[in-house]
């Protein structure tokens, strides 16, 4: 009796810890989306280089550390504008979606 209460108490917690994963998981979908709504694709677009470099390229040289892209992406001039506007959360699902490409 016991122990069969336990294993349940046990399974509630891995099922409430992994659907706050997928909660925080970030959303490559959304992230395309606001690389539109932000502008980001008014200087970048996915493989051709624009006023900035190809997002295929980006990709390849951040090759899934997001952490890295959006310091890099902290670290450009020409970001100015657009970093007032974007959220620590708006640049994790673009870089989510920058992966994918
Ligand atoms: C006004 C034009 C402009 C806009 C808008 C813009 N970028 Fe850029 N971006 C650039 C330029 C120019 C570079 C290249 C800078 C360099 O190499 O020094 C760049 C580089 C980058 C890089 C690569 C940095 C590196 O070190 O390799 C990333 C990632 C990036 N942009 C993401 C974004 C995202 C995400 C947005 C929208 C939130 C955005 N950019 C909007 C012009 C822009």
């Amino acid at each position: 009796m016991k122990k069969q209460f336990l294993v349940s108490i046990l399974a509630a917690g891995v099922m409430t810890l992994s659907l706050a994963t997928a909660a925080q998981a970030a959303d490559a979908a959304k992230g395309q989306a606001s690389a539109k709504s932000l502008g980001c694709l008014k200087c970048h677009a996915i493989d051709k280089e624009v006023v900035g470099p190809a997002y295929k390229a980006v990709s390849a040289k951040f090759n899934k550390d997001s952490a890295k892209l959006i310091a890099a992406f902290e670290k450009v001039e020409d970001h100015g504008k657009v970093k007032k506007k974007a959220s620590k959360e708006d640049l994790e699902n673009i870089a989510a979606w920058i992966f994918t490409l």
